[in-house]
């Protein structure tokens, strides 16, 4: 018997949109899930861009408006992969209309929004997931196991970074990343965010934040760049640079583990230095997204003049998700975190659940962004329970 298919509708097709077509194309290739996505539709404002980027990645049909694609009833999902201030209003009029959906990350621009987008899809009762696609890196899903099984104890520290350097020359134009009223912030949102949910997932919930930020560069020429980070001038205006090229913070946790977390795109030599030191009474772990298939594991039981920092390959068929691939050692890369996530999207639309994480991490994630904004802007510490006291706030 062939499975129920679920139809697809995808906003934007540039880089989150590549690396989500190319995860629904795989899902029936690598998983047996009880049912399959279908690359239905996807929707961009220039019709010749989004005819060749429907051709390209595989997808039915094309809109030139995403409201287009929401009225459609050959629709079941809509994946939001467009820049950060368009997820509410696409969120909403798509929960309005029974879509279940997948929305990038940051959630919203601003915890309010964030909160608008919530109760849109709880009132309308449909399947939510937020794209925070690094915790489904194997040795990741590998680490929280070995978190829960209290092989670490108690958890005392986690230090996080991701730390680019792409942004470093001063002509690099002023792409939307670059301004507050399309991205909400800089890297703190774009960057801070992954990091957030790594803590969230693996440590557990803030309890208090203390910030700082800086913007070095402030004015680019106006531009647009592609996927690879090529920057491209398009004309001789020059624009104000309205959010963070860096941002840091110190944390506590609700379960008392203090935290330090960086991000920068001002970084010479890293690229994409997303990595997690977490230390507990009985044990450390370590994780780098540039050689993302290891997770560094030191034990305190181990026999004295053994112990040490082990470099465990999470390809074997105990660790998570890893059966689905490839024999023992035969790695996966970047593609597959954003497989396994949808994977459990299917699994959600199959069985009538939002797999974590959906629009409830995507708001306390966005309370924690919003919380190191605010110490930031007043310079003290901020109790994350402050923010949420407000009743319109309560998660
Ligand atoms: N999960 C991750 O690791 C990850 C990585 C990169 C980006 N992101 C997130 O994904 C989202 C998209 O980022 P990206 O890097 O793919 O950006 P991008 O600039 O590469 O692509 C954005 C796409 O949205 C389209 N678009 C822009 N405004 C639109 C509108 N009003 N209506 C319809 N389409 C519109 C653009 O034409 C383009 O196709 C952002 O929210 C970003 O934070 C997540």
């Amino acid at each position: 018997m062939s499975k129920k298919q679920v139809r697809i509708g995808m906003v934007g097709y540039k880089f989150m949109g590549k690396a989500h077509s190319h995860a629904f194309r795989d899902i029936p290739f690598f998983f047996d899930t009880d049912v399959v996505p279908v690359l239905q539709a996807i929707a961009g404002r220039d019709e010749q861009g989004v005819k060749q980027a429907a051709e390209k990645m595989g997808w039915a049909s094309y809109e030139t408006d995403w409201r287009r694609l929401i009225e459609r009833d050959d629709i079941d999902v809509i994946d939001i992969v467009t820049p950060n201030n368009t997820h509410a209003e696409i969120a909403i009029a798509a929960a309005k209309a029974g879509k279940h959906i997948i929305c990038e990350k940051p959630l919203a621009l601003t915890l309010e929004q964030s909160l608008q987008m919530l109760e849109a899809v709880k009132e309308a009762g449909v399947v939510h997931m937020i794209c925070h696609n690094y915790r489904f890196a194997p040795a990741v899903q590998f680490a929280k196991k070995l978190i829960e099984q209290g092989r670490l104890g108690k958890i005392y520290h986690i230090r996080a970074t991701f730390l680019q350097d792409w942004l470093m020359d001063p002509n690099f134009p002023l792409i939307w990343r670059l301004k507050k009223e399309v991205s909400g912030s800089g890297t703190h949102g774009d960057l801070g965010a992954h990091i957030i949910d790594l803590a969230r997932f693996l440590v557990g919930e803030f309890s208090e934040v203390v910030g700082m930020m800086e913007t070095f560069i402030k004015e680019r020429p106006l531009g647009d760049m592609d996927i690879h980070l090529k920057g491209r001038i398009e004309s001789g205006q020059w624009g104000e640079v309205d959010v963070d090229d860096a941002s840091a913070f110190l944390a506590r946790f609700e379960n008392g583990a203090l935290g330090v977390f960086e991000v920068t795109r001002f970084s010479r030599g890293n690229r994409a230095g997303n990595r997690f030191e977490i230390n507990g009474e009985k044990g450390s772990i370590r994780w780098d997204m540039e050689n993302m298939n290891n997770l560094q594991v030191y034990l305190e039981d181990d026999e004295r003049g053994l112990q040490g920092f082990r470099t465990i390959n999470c390809t074997e068929v105990e660790h998570p998700y890893a059966a689905a691939y490839w024999p023992a050692g035969h790695i996966i890369g970047y593609e597959h975190t954003f497989i396994n996530l949808l994977v459990e999207m299917m699994n959600g639309i199959a069985n009538g659940y939002s797999p974590a994480p959906n629009f409830e991490d995507g708001v306390r994630n966005q309370v924690v962004l919003e919380a190191v904004e605010r110490s930031v802007q007043t310079g003290t510490w901020i109790k994350i329970s402050e923010l949420l006291k407000q009743p319109q706030l309560q998660v």
